[in-house]
């Protein structure tokens, strides 16, 4: 679970009263919990360390760099997919030999940055991204390490389409047959060493199933590589480990390392390294969107709750259809949540929508969701929104960003300041002829 809990109907993050930040912050606000970012990673470390794997934390999923230099302080390294991912790696103090760079269209300056960092792994996606990282390596008089993105062809089936990555027809890796053929081609490269296996099968994945599906498949392959002599030191199995969007409704880091771990034992014990790359299970629940009801409208028979936060700051609900639980921060006792569903079976609940400012039908961040009754100026909190938030945020209809604000027991820091209407037009100062 988090550090987000109600003590007297009020919410509290750790030990902050989060209508007193708001009064201190404004909203919206994305509040984050240093206790629970720890937790989280510290969880997945505690529940693989029979394998000692280098736990990648997926940048993309929360990227702010005060959020990355905690978890590297705790040990972990970082999965980027991009020449800014990796500046927030650096800047963050990670070392780059913890580093995996994945992602479909890496550019030559990307490349270039990454091997100068010396990072890890290069995860590789087709084999004209090999020839050309490859070349670029020899023209660099570098080397750098690489490992084949195989995609398993397995799937779950809950994963929203838009998330799913483990199915055949994806730009994501190579399948299997064609990675057979993808080691006889390049897997003698002196510049760039083809020595790993990456897989990511999707996000978030409810089960441990597919990753055992996806995890034989790959230790097979694996397997017959040795046999025709190449070395294969790593396998990094990516990430997708669920969140507890709906209260314990997904799997636990336990809960998949039980499934997982066996699998991997006999690759860990003949000093091949494993590899981690969690995004959401440590960071979704580590955050909430605090948010202030503007209006109530009624249309037709349906009654919308207007707040100060939508699609531009939390984009999910509208892009996947994402489940987010929303409560007042304040409630009476026969409103304070037992736990955080569709379904909330307390008295006096009315069904809402809750609805943002911009111009757009799809703004929206809950339909027919039941609420205790709320009124202009009450807070809100979205929760579970620490993971593929504030990164899709945009300035849409020209709106400034959030500030994020990490909660560390009783004091709260602003860890990224809240966006002004001159940074809007920073950029356009100036028109330069070129
Ligand atoms: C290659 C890769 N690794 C890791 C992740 C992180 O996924 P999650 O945040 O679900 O753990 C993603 C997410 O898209 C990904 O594409």
């Amino acid at each position: 679970m988090d550090c987000f809990q109600y003590r007297n109907g009020q919410l509290f993050c750790e030990d902050v009263n989060l209508d007193d930040l708001a009064s201190r912050v404004g909203t919206p606000a994305y509040v984050y919990s240093r206790r629970t970012l720890q937790e989280h990673y510290d969880r997945l470390a505690k529940a693989f360390a029979a394998l000692k794997p280098i736990i990648c934390y997926s940048i993309k999923s929360c990227g702010n760099v005060h959020i990355c230099k905690l978890l590297g302080e705790r040990g972990a390294g970082m999965d980027v997919v991009s020449g800014g991912e990796l500046f927030r790696a650096k800047l963050a103090g990670v070392p780059m030999g913890k580093v995996v760079y994945a992602g479909v269209g890496k550019t030559d300056a990307e490349i270039r940055a990454a091997i100068e960092a010396k990072i890890g792994w290069f995860n590789i996606e087709s084999e004209a991204e090999f020839e050309n990282i490859a070349a670029i390596a020899k023209q660099m008089g570098a080397t750098a390490n690489a490992a084949l993105r195989v995609n398993p062809d397995v799937y779950d089936a809950k994963t929203h389409a838009k998330t799913s990555t483990g199915k055949k027809e994806t730009k994501f890796g190579v399948d299997i047959e064609r990675a057979r053929r993808f080691f006889e081609h390049y897997g003698r490269d002196k510049h760039l060493k083809l020595n790993a296996i990456h897989l990511h099968i999707g996000s978030p994945i409810y089960s441990a199933d597919p990753y055992v599906q996806a995890i034989t498949k790959a230790l097979e392959l694996i397997d017959e590589l040795r046999n025709q002599g190449h070395t294969i030191s790593a396998l990094d199995i990516g990430g997708g480990f669920a969140a507890d969007y709906e209260s314990g409704a997904s799997p636990d880091a336990a809960n998949y390392a039980e499934a997982i771990v066996p699998l991997l034992e006999k690759f860990h014990k003949e000093g091949g390294t494993i590899i981690l790359e969690p995004g959401r299970t440590i960071a979704a629940n580590s955050g909430i969107l605090l948010s202030r009801v503007q209006y109530i409208k009624m249309g037709g028979k349906k009654k919308f709750v207007i707040v100060d936060t939508g699609m531009h700051h939390l984009v999910r609900p509208t892009l996947y259809d994402s489940f987010h639980f929303i409560w007042p921060t304040k409630v009476s006792p026969m409103h304070t949540p037992t736990g955080r569903s569709k379904e909330m079976n307390l008295p006096g609940l009315e069904l809402c929508d809750v609805v943002g400012p911009i111009c757009e039908s799809g703004d929206f961040l809950a339909k027919e969701r039941p609420l205790p009754p709320v009124a202009r100026g009450d807070l809100v909190a979205i929760f579970t929104a620490g993971a593929y938030g504030m990164v899709m945020a945009s300035n849409y209809n020209a709106m400034p960003r959030p500030p994020e604000v990490l909660i560390d027991g009783g004091k709260a820091i602003v860890i990224r300041r809240r966006e002004t209407y001159d940074d809007l037009v920073q950029q356009e100062r100036e028109a330069v002829p070129v």
